[in-house]
């Protein structure tokens, strides 16, 4: 079984797309995956036709079954955190860990984080301490192509260099915005040339189901495996 998770450079930027490419790409592939997101805000208490939460977003596409209840559906579309404590709770990592061991039997998890890398789950506690609690053996960074995307990818692989050398070295996704600014189709490039990141995988702006997102997402899959090789060699 290979865990990977999706973290991120925030929120927004395209975790959930990149996820639910990765779920369809590895289930048209007739590989056993479940896709899951265990801390989620924002979750209203009747499912919405029109809005789909993550965790629904990422099970539609799973070949195996997604277990519920969910450890943290949470209505506050506000810092997990946050809502957690609105709810009197705190989130518990180990109740996280407990429930992602249940789909064990899939091939592949794919499992996204809320918000960014370093942000909080409750006193003390991040999105990083989550990640390891996880187990991945591979991540995936997902980020905006858009103006300080330089500095929020150094920033974040600096973090996992200093605050958590044990885990993987990440694969940077960058995600295509709805609306360009100047430096979009520029950082990629940048983020090669400056030596921020070795290699990325650009996404196409399309449904994570298309034929180009698939594509990218099957680029990312065999990157993040040829990576896992060299980690083993
Ligand atoms: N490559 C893309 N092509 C088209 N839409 C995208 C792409 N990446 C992200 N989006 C859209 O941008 C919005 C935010 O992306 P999402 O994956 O929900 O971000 P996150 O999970 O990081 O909060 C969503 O509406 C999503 O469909
Ligand atoms: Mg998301």
């Amino acid at each position: 079984m290979s865990r990977i998770v999706v973290i991120g450079t925030g929120t927004g930027v395209g975790k959930t797309h990149a996820g639910v490419a990765l779920v369809s790409a590895l289930a048209s592939a007739r590989v056993s995956v479940a896709g899951l997101k265990p801390i989620e805000s924002g979750v209203p208490s009747e499912p919405s036709p029109t809005t789909p939460t993550d965790a629904s977003a990422l099970a539609a596409f799973s070949t195996f079954h997604v277990k519920h209840p969910l450890p943290y559906a949470l209505p506050d579309p506000v810092s997990p955190h946050l809502a957690a404590r609105r709810l009197g709770m705190r989130i518990d990592l180990g109740r996280v860990a407990e429930w992602v061991d249940m789909h064990a039997c899939a091939e592949v998890l794919v499992i996204e984080t809320a918000g960014a890398l370093l942000s909080p789950l409750g006193p003390g506690l991040a999105n990083l301490d989550l990640v390891r609690v996880l187990r991945p053996d591979h991540l995936l960074l997902v980020a905006s192509d858009r103006l300080g995307v330089l500095h929020d990818v150094a920033v974040t692989l600096h973090a996992l260099r200093t605050m958590a050398a044990d885990l993987p070295v990440p694969l940077l996704v960058l995600q295509p915005p709805a609306v360009p600014d100047a430096s979009t189709g520029t950082n990629a490039e940048e983020l090669v040339e400056l030596k921020i990141v070795p290699r990325l995988v650009g996404f196409p702006r399309a449904e994570p189901t298309a034929e180009e997102t698939r594509a990218a997402a099957k680029w990312a899959l065999s990157a993040l495996a040829l990576e896992g090789q060299n980690q083993k060699a």
